[in-house]
């Protein structure tokens, strides 16, 4: 299975700091917020991995991470040069994929405990299991900022609305993903949303609707440090105090 790191994106709502850096250059803890991301591969048993930059501080990406060998993670770069969303930034990476499973991350996305997704590796990157997508989900106070999961009256996932008025639950759609390797015919389907971008949405609710998505719900606690100025300064402090990406229980063999 290969990685997807997506960094790209303008990074707005975190303005005034990403006026002169972007968002994924910012320190989360004592070190820049892509370290978590690529430290997550690493730890999660992906070994090689693409990034997708875009602005102008790419060049500072590669002079930090380098080709990843101090990660323990082989790494290549692709570039997007326009903010076409996160689907249009991963079907960027068809070639390098060359029909392989994809575990995808956002690289403003990070996790206390990396358990979860080392479990849904393993479950999933057998050939098996070849077709299978998952989504990592976990309950927040706030959803309607996220993918929320909306749920009928037996439990079943019925769909995921992106970023709803009112939210149907409290569960929201992370930023990580696994795609099998059919996941860039499908982002070649897709037509933009109501605010012009490929929605990574439509993905998961398309492997949804076709009986192909896992839900994993993810352990521990769980940021996207792009969401605000507010979080990301909270992330800050707790990464500061806590770190990131460690073992629950401890897996032998990974
Ligand atoms: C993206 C996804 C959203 C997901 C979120 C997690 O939103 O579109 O479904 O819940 O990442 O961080 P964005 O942060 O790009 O607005």
């Amino acid at each position: 299975m290969i990685g997807i790191v997506l960094a790209g994106g303008s990074g707005t709502r975190l303005a005034p700091l990403t006026f002169l850096a972007n968002k994924h250059a910012l320190p989360l803890g004592n070190v820049p917020m892509i370290h978590h991301a690529i430290d997550l591969l690493a730890k999660i048993g992906i070994t090689r991995a693409i990034m997708v930059c875009g602005d102008s501080d790419a060049a500072k990406f590669m002079r930090y991470l380098k080709d990843g060998a101090a990660f323990g993670v082989s790494l290549s770069y692709t570039y997007q040069d326009r903010p076409g969303g996160i689907a249009e930034a991963l079907s960027l990476c068809r070639a390098f994929a060359g029909g392989d499973k994809a575990f995808v991350i956002l690289a403003d996305n990070g996790v206390q405990y990396v358990d979860t997704l080392a479990r849904a590796v393993r479950e999933l990157g057998h050939t098996d299991q070849w077709r299978q997508a998952a989504v990592f989900t976990t309950r927040v106070e706030h959803p309607e900022h996220y993918g929320v999961v909306k749920l009928d009256d037996q439990g079943s996932v019925k769909a995921i609305l992106e970023k709803p008025k009112n939210p149907p639950s409290h569960l929201a759609v992370t930023g990580f993903y696994l795609y099998p390797p059919d996941v860039f015919d499908i982002l070649s389907t897709l037509v933009p949303s109501q605010r012009g971008e490929l929605e990574i949405t439509d993905v998961n609710n398309y492997y949804l609707r076709d009986g192909r998505l896992s839900m994993y719900e993810l352990d521990g606690f769980w940021w996207d440090a792009g969401e605000s100025l507010e979080q990301y300064q909270a992330m800050h402090q707790y990464v500061l105090e806590y770190g990131a990406n460690h073992w629950q229980h401890p897996e032998p063999g990974l």
